[in-house]
Order: structure tokens, then C-alpha cells, then sequence
């Protein structure tokens, strides 16, 4: 049995042993570790800041209407927040509220001092302009990174707020050591969160970055050319288990940014969780994985408190 490490970075036509030699087990990566080391941080981060001014760091997140994930997400953020130190407040709008009363809310938690970061849950109910209400808010209190003003900044190579799931998943990659200067790294998926920021942060010049990007769409021609010729293979397309072992390149380390409810009636709620990535087929063929649950999202949580502390810091300016 070939080491995972052994294999990365080494094509199947490289390797002489026999085929069942090439048959590896990923490491999973265990994204709970690393948003704890990055949580542990930001507390002491927190803790510094609020000794030298005399009031914690304010992160608000806007929630409005009644999908499910969603008011799971917006709970983990608040628990989370208050964990590190940071005065995480949620404001819940109900499902048939009007984008003027977003917009009323965005606009006096913008005047609010004793709120530095602010995050509208997204998505929003139909009836709504997210775009719109993204570029309402402050873009320095914009901890979500999404106000065109932070892209910009982001596209400049002076990015200020990153988004938190492309953030989290550089902070993966830098941890688990992996080489991204020169690396072949494919992107599936062109979404706003995390696929087309995260093109832009790993093409960036730098550590943690420098790699030769491909972002990957629904019109890419033949997706698995491309995904197999990849170091680094990110899913970020919200499709369950559309990356099968077959599109992976044996050693690469594969990314799942995906979670989709899936219908299970043999678990207790009725559905399991699924990443975009077909695990149990990757796993045989990528030198290490991250898993869902446990791996990408806790990273957003603790990069969402990263850049509620980053903003607090700006508006005492303390971060330029
Ligand atoms: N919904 C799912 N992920 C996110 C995120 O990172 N930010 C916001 N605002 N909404 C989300």
C-alpha cells in the first residue's frame, strides 16, 4: 500500500507497481482542528482588543424568513462569535418582510457604533434584490466581503474582506502545507461566495496563492479533462456528489465545498448531508479530502469572526 504522500503529486502512469498498489486512502482533513486553531486566535485577538478599547468587537447578522439551513447557519455564527468574545447579535425578519424593512435594518445597524461587522444572510426570499441590499451595507463593516468596493479591493491584490469560505479555504490548503506556488488548481463552481472569489485569491501573487487557476462553470466543455489535470480540485458547485474518483487526479487534495440536504429516510431527521464530492470514490484516489461535515464549513464560521475582528479594528484604526 502506497503512503498518501508518496502518490502526491505523481500521475498513475509514473507509478510502476502493480494496480492494486495504486489503490490509497486519503487523509481526511479535519477542518474542525484547524477552525479551532484559527478560533483560538481570533479569541485572543478579542480578548487584547477589548482590554485596550473597552468594548468587544460587534457582529451582527441579518436573517430573514424561515429556511432551514440558513437559521442553522445564522444560530452556529452567533454561538460562535459570543464563544471568542465577540458581541455576535442576530436580528431575524420574518419570510414576507418587505426589502425596505431590510433595508431600514441594514441602514441603523450601519449607523450603529457599537456594531463593526454586519452579514445579511443570503439567500433571501425571492422577493428581494440581494445585490442590492449587499451594496447597502458599509463596505467597512462588510464582513462578509461580497460589497463590489471589497471585491475590488480583493480583485486590486489589496484585498481588505475576503469572503469567509474562500478565506477558509486558503487557510486549509496553508495548514495541510500544500504548494500552491505553480500548482494546477481547478475550481468548479463560478458562485459569488465562494467560486469566483476564491479564483481571484489563489491566482493572487503570494504565500498561499501563485497557483495557475481554471474556474470551472456550467459551460465548461469537458469538466473531467480539466478536473483530472488538477493539483488541487475545489467543488464548489452546490451539486451532491457530482465529482466522482474518476475526475480526480491520483494525489491530488481535494476541497469540498459543497453541502446539499440529501433525502436519507434512514436517518433521524430524514436527510443526510452531501458534498459536492463523491466521497467514498474520492477518497481512494485523492491524497487528502476534506470530509462533510467537519471540513469547509467550520472554516467560514472562524473566518467570519476573523474579519468581525478585523473590522472592529478598522473603525479604531487600528487595521489599515
Ligand atoms: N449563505 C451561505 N454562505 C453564506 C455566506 O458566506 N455569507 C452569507 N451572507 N450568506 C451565506
Amino acid at each position: 500500500m502506497l503512503r498518501s504522500d508518496q502518490l502526491r503529486g505523481h500521475s498513475i502512469a509514473e507509478h510502476p507497481g502493480p494496480a492494486e498498489d495504486l489503490k490509497i486512502t486519503a487523509r481526511i482533513i479535519d477542518g474542525k482542528a484547524i477552525a479551532a486553531k484559527v478560533r483560538a486566535e481570533v479569541a485572543e485577538g478579542v480578548q487584547s482588543f477589548t482590554e485596550e478599547y473597552g468594548f468587544a468587537p460587534g457582529l451582527t447578522v441579518v436573517l430573514v424568513g424561515d429556511d432551514a439551513p440558513s437559521a442553522t447557519y445564522v444560530r452556529g455564527k452567533e454561538k460562535a462569535s459570543k464563544e471568542v468574545g465577540i458581541d455576535g447579535r442576530v436580528i431575524h425578519l420574518s419570510q414576507n418582510s418587505t426589502q425596505d424593512a431590510v433595508f431600514e435594518t441594514v441602514q441603523s445597524l450601519n449607523k450603529d457604533e457599537s456594531v463593526h461587522g454586519i452579514l445579511v444572510q443570503l439567500p433571501l426570499p425571492s422577493q428581494m434584490d440581494s445585490d442590492a441590499i449587499t451594496m447597502s451595507i458599509s463596505p467597512d463593516k462588510d464582513v462578509d466581503g461580497l460589497h463590489p468596493q471589497n471585491l475590488g479591493f480583493l480583485m486590486s491584490g489589496t484585498p481588505r474582506f475576503v469572503p469567509a469560505t474562500p478565506l477558509g479555504i486558503q487557510r486549509i490548503l496553508m495548514e495541510e502545507g500544500v504548494e500552491l506556488n505553480g500548482a494546477e488548481i481547478a475550481i468548479c463552481g463560478r458562485g459569488a461566495l465562494i467560486g469566483r472569489p476564491l479564483s481571484v485569491l489563489l491566482s493572487q501573487r503570494g504565500a498561499g496563492a501563485n497557483g495557475t487557476v481554471t474556474l470551472c462553470h456550467t459551460g465548461t466543455a469537458n469538466l473531467a479533462e480539466v478536473t483530472r489535470r488538477a493539483d488541487v480540485l475545489v467543488a464548489a458547485m452546490g451539486s451532491a456528489e457530482l465529482i466522482t474518483g474518476e475526475m480526480i487526479k491520483p494525489g491530488a487534495i481535494v476541497i469540498d465545498a459543497g453541502t446539499s440536504r440529501v433525502d436519507d429516510q434512514t436517518r433521524k431527521r430524514g436527510y443526510r448531508l452531501a458534498g459536492d464530492v463523491a466521497f467514498d470514490e474520492a477518497v481512494e484516489v485523492a491524497s487528502a479530502i476534506t470530509p462533510v461535515p467537519g471540513g469547509v464549513g467550520p472554516l467560514t464560521i472562524a473566518m467570519l469572526l476573523q474579519n468581525g475582528l478585523k473590522a472592529a479594528k478598522l473603525a479604531v484604526g487600528a487595521e489599515g
